[in-house]
């Protein structure tokens, strides 16, 4: 509900809020610019009499004195009949220059408050920000559910760099943005007399005045006693009128006085209602508090970017939701599959098994998790392929499917596979493909497969369960998902480092040239996009659809792009890339990795890989300019065949680019591995993580778990855990 809240206002209403939003940035500098206009304020002698005394010494036809928020004090007064007005310098009294009302705030205002549309512009602006705050409200909402939760609100965001950055200007603007509308709705409810705002009409204007000779202005004691920065307005009596008042507006209340007395005659105090409806006024125009402005005006200008990323983060995952072509009726399919997906990549899958499924003659109905039926009278089986979300959670289009199990009728007659996507870098991957598993498991329902996982969307992992699937139903399934990729760009290579061929390990280092890409592909957007080590390069083998990743050992500043690839029996696209030459071309595509690379700041940086592992890592070192200290702890086979970038790594050492290197054989005498010299350097490592060291490991699975269960052992004296560490995004991994 809450995200329908964000979705549909949020269209409709954004090119609205965004013109509420930029008006009021421009309105936000304004307090500022008028304080800075005004002049110093003198440290004694600030009480209105003598403010007032000096003044009228200097008019002599004063009419009245007025007191801007942002603190100028303003004459209006008489001169050869003719009505004028001063900015006056309070200290003295004198005329620092004309004062007149600049056109332009007067014309932004309205434009602001009313599009110039009177009191129908006045209510679309109310409903703008009634609209802003249920997009503010319902956008938090949604933030810290992504994130896993209220306390994890303002941890290390993630997704694509929109995402990140919808989330991340979110979190700077909620505040401001949450102020401003509020007081926006409740100025507008004023405004409209559906709330009171406590203006009262004036204080009766006294029966009888003294009558006698006008005192002068200083020596009234109800202004002697009233300070500068209280005053709003101070109006002179008609001159010649011995039945006339000094009329007097402040923060605090408005009176008349005996302009021969210099008594109080009458004096009206502001009810609280005002009070609150003024401060209210206050937080939302920053009137007096030009600071609040200029914090208010930037939490505005974060609202177009807002609406702009948010509208591609909705089409995007609109476009990413696949047409299902020929999808059957819930209770007519003999094939059930059920999508838990929130960015939309899940559905691409399930389309590809869906159209599959029909090939061979299925009748499938695919749909939402969240719309599971109470029973499928015809179906023989039930795919569930789920993505998570948060910290373990369900995704969007599966919230709803834990507790719709509860009112599924009994145990079903078909089978159940579940599919779990996920990314390992998170804490709990794939949990709720997991929880899934463990409620069908509860229930007894029968299966199909044994649940599976999916890491980052892979599409090999994919094809492999697509086989599983295929084998299960002892059916021919031509089950291959064709992912839709980004535009590939020729990469040439130009040179290449061969190492491990004695150890049964054929390693090369290969780097290529960047393609050239003029003016008109970079506005555009077809030239290869910047990239840094760690992010990872899609490379598509001749004879597959099939991309193969490989994670980048240099960035794009470094002018070429490099990776380590190691040849696996039988491994088309590693065979393909062994088999290049220099001179000669590969299409590629870059994919961003951006939680694997070291967190910005100065923290030691612990690099931990093996074998082709230690390519983005050095990566990382060779992009150390800053001379950050950085440990690297390498496993290999032997250091004469496979020792990858030797020469580079005593080099960076003598750089100061690495601080540290401890490397592991594995094939020599005394054999060792990564995890062993990680639990024998347990002391440096110990110090390195107390002073906030952030961790990279990049390498096989079974290494990186080895590496988790050593780096457990390691820290078990501190009383942290590599999961805590997981959890705060100062250990990440990259793991094939
Ligand atoms: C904000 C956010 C939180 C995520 N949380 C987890 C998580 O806790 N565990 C996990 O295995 N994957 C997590 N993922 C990764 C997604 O599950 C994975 O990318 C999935 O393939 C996305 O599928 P979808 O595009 O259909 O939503 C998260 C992704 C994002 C953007």
């Amino acid at each position: 509900m809450l995200r329908q809240l964000h979705k549909y206002p949020g269209l409709i209403a954004s090119l609205l809020v965004v013109f509420l939003a930029l008006s009021g940035v421009i309105l936000s500098v304004l307090p500022a610019l008028d304080r800075a206009g005004a002049p110093a304020v003198p440290a004694t002698g600030t009480d209105v009499a003598t403010v007032a005394g000096k003044i009228a010494a200097n008019f002599p036809g004063i009419e009245h004195i007025t007191r801007t928020p942002s603190g100028k004090v303003i004459a209006f007064y008489y001169k050869n009949d003719q009505p004028m007005s001063s900015l006056v310098d309070p200290a003295t009294g004198k005329a620092i220059a004309p004062y007149d009302r600049s056109k332009f705030e007067h014309w932004m205002k309205s434009l602001h408050r009313s599009l110039f549309l009177g009191d129908k512009g006045r209510i679309t602006a109310g409903v703008g920000a009634a609209a802003m705050l249920i997009l503010t409200l319902s956008g938090l909402w949604m933030t810290a559910r992504r994130m896993g939760g209220w306390s994890k609100l303002l941890s290390k965001s993630r997704g694509t760099k929109m995402q990140r950055l919808h989330v991340d200007l979110a979190r700077l603007a909620v505040v401001g943005l949450i102020l401003s509308s509020f007081t926006g709705i409740y100025i507008t409810l004023a405004t409209f007399e559906i709330i009171p705002d406590g203006m009262a009409t004036p204080p009766a204007f006294p029966e009888s005045v003294n009558g006698g000779a006008t005192m002068p202005v200083d020596q009234i004691a109800p202004l002697k006693n009233l300070d500068l920065s209280q005053l709003r307005e101070l109006v002179f009596p008609y001159p010649g009128d011995p039945t006339d008042v000094y009329t007097l507006a402040t923060d605090t209340g408005d009176g008349y006085i005996d302009q021969s007395t210099g008594e109080m005659l009458t004096w009206q105090p502001h009810s609280a209602v005002q009070q609150v409806y003024e401060t209210i006024y206050m937080l939302h125009t920053g009137k007096g508090l030009w600071w609040l402005a200029l914090l208010l005006g930037l939490a505005s200008a974060t609202v177009p970017v807002m609406a702009f990323t948010g509208i591609v983060m909705w089409w995007r995952a609109r476009k990413g939701r696949p047409r299902i072509r020929a999808n059957q009726g819930a209770q007519a399919a003999d094939t059930i599959i059920l999508v838990g997906s929130e960015g939309g990549s899940t559905w691409g899958f399930a389309r590809t098994l869906h159209d599959s499924l029909t090939k061979a003659g299925h009748k499938v109905h695919t749909a939402p998790m969240n719309s599971l039926k109470p029973a499928y009278r015809k179906a023989g089986n039930m795919f569930i392929l789920t993505a998570t979300y948060g910290d373990g959670e369900a995704p969007q289009s599966a919230k709803n499917f834990l507790a719709r199990l509860e009112a599924f009728n009994g145990k079903p007659d078909f089978k159940v596979a579940v599919l779990g996507f996920g990314d390992r870098q998170f804490p709990k991957f794939a949990q709720f493909a997991r929880d899934v598993d463990a409620a069908l498991e509860s229930r007894g329902w029968e299966r199909l497969l044994d649940t599976d996982f999916i890491d980052r969307q892979s599409t090999q992992e994919f094809n492999r369960w697509g086989r599983d699937v295929a084998k299960a139903l002892g059916e021919e399934l031509a089950l291959e998902h064709v992912p839709v990729l980004p535009r590939r760009h020729p990469l040439t290579l130009v040179s290449r480092e061969d190492y491990g061929a004695e150890v049964q390990a054929p390693t090369s280092i290969l780097r290529f040239s960047l393609p050239e890409s003029g003016l008109l592909a970079r506005i555009t957007g077809r030239a290869m996009p910047k990239f840094e080590a760690g992010d990872l390069v899609g490379i598509i083998p001749p004879g597959s659809n099939v991309p193969r990743y490989y994670s980048l050992a240099s960035s794009a500043k470094d002018g070429m792009l490099e990776i380590c690839v190691k040849k696996h029996p039988g491994g088309q696209c590693s065979g393909y890339l062994h088999e290049l030459q220099p001179g000669d071309t590969v299409q590629a595509f870059i994919r961003p990795n951006p939680d694997f690379r070291p967190a910005k700041g100065k923290a030691p940086v612990i690099l931990i890989g093996a074998g082709t592992g230690i390519g983005p890592l050095a990566g990382f070192i060779r992009g150390n300019d800053k001379a950050r200290p950085m440990h690297l702890y390498f496993g290999a086979r032997d250091p004469k065949s496979d020792f990858l970038y030797r020469n580079d790594l005593e080099q960076w050492l003598a750089e100061r680019k690495l601080t540290g290197l401890n490397a592991a054989f594995s094939r020599v005498e005394n054999r060792s591995y990564v995890q062993d010299i990680i639990k024998q350097d347990a002391e440096t490592l110990r110090e390195l993580i107390n002073n906030g060291a952030h961790i990279l490991v990049c390498g096989g699975r079974s290494m990186a778990n080895g590496v988790m269960e050593a780096l457990e052992q390691v820290l078990a004296p501190t009383g942290l855990e590599p999961a805590t560490l997981k959890a705060q995004g100062r250990y990440a991994e990259d793991v094939y």
